[in-house]
């Protein structure tokens, strides 16, 4: 493995690959184009078990403040000096085009919608997450595998089947769920002057013609699914209703208990 100033991420080509310190660098795509999985056997998935990362992911209805606390953890991570990567849902280069599309055209159904975002999240986990998670970063999520468990079962896909769709994915170590009443989710979009999308409002589903109330019904029923899901794989459930600032507190002590942070600082021994 090749060394420089920054730290070198193995890729599965089993070439190696200076990188940028700065987690800003590679979410711009200091990732190549897709190799084998390992110099040895291209066909060998690499033993998530033995990664030397830790995934984070956060998770909740859309409004819940989840991006809000993701980036207030990215910033303390980086700024004490740790090694932090962050990616989110529905942002490969590789389908945005097919996305766009698809949704602007109308022309999804439940299951290209499913396995339009599950190529989106392979293309990011075979090619950004897994490496960095195997060259020991912290890697971390907005949004992951259990926002299709339960936007697609919402829209009509088997539960079983799509999580199977995602058995390739390892188990992040910690995942929150930011848990909110609906009607606060939407107020906190209100005020920040956007309108509401459509696919985000479920409009696609003929739920309502009125776009607020089909947020409210499409939203409540994904929030029944989180809530079923906190059980199934132990989320951490995070009080979303109170300030920024109280449900940060407790996202970084909950961060500090279950990592050993010091392993991940970029001057801590190999
Ligand atoms: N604890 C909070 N109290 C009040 N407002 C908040 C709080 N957390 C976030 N907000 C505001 O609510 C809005 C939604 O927050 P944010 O974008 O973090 O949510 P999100 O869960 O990432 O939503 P989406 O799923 O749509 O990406 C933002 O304008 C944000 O500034
Ligand atoms: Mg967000």
């Amino acid at each position: 493995m090749g060394h420089r100033d920054g730290v070198d991420v193995e890729i599965f080509s089993g070439k190696s690959m200076a990188v940028d310190r700065s987690a800003e660098a590679l979410a711009r795509g200091a990732f190549g184009e897709a190799a084998p999985r390992t110099a040895e056997d291209p066909l060998a998935w690499p033993d998530p078990r033995a990664v030397r990362g830790k995934l984070i992911a956060v998770e909740g209805i859309d409004g819940s403040g989840k991006s809000t606390q993701v980036y207030l953890l990215k910033r303390w991570l980086e700024s004490t000096g740790h090694r932090v990567f962050f990616t989110e849902w529905n942002s490969s280069d590789l389908v945005r085009e097919a996305t766009r599309r698809g949704k602007r055209e109308n022309l999804l159904t439940a299951t290209t919608f499913c396995l339009i975002h599950a190529t989106d999240f392979a293309d990011r986990y075979e090619r950004q997450i897994l490496p960095l998670l195997r060259a020991g970063y912290v890697v971390l999520c907005d949004r992951y595998s259990y926002t299709a468990f339960a936007r697609d079962v919402v829209r009509g896909v088997d539960p079983a089947w799509v999580r199977s769709l995602y058995s390739f994915a390892i188990r992040p170590d910690v995942t929150f769920y930011f848990q909110v009443p609906v009607d606060l989710a939407l107020l906190r979009i209100l005020a920040r002057g956007e309108r509401l999308k459509y696919h985000e409002a479920g409009m696609d589903l003929g739920l309502s013609t009125d776009v607020r109330e089909s947020f409210r019904i499409f939203q409540s029923r994904i929030d029944a699914e989180y809530r079923k899901m906190a059980e199934e794989f132990g989320f951490l459930v995070v009080e979303a209703t109170r300030s920024a600032h109280a449900q940060q507190a407790e996202v970084r002590a909950a961060i500090q208990k279950r990592l050993d942070l010091p392993s991940f600082r970029w001057n801590s021994p190999e």
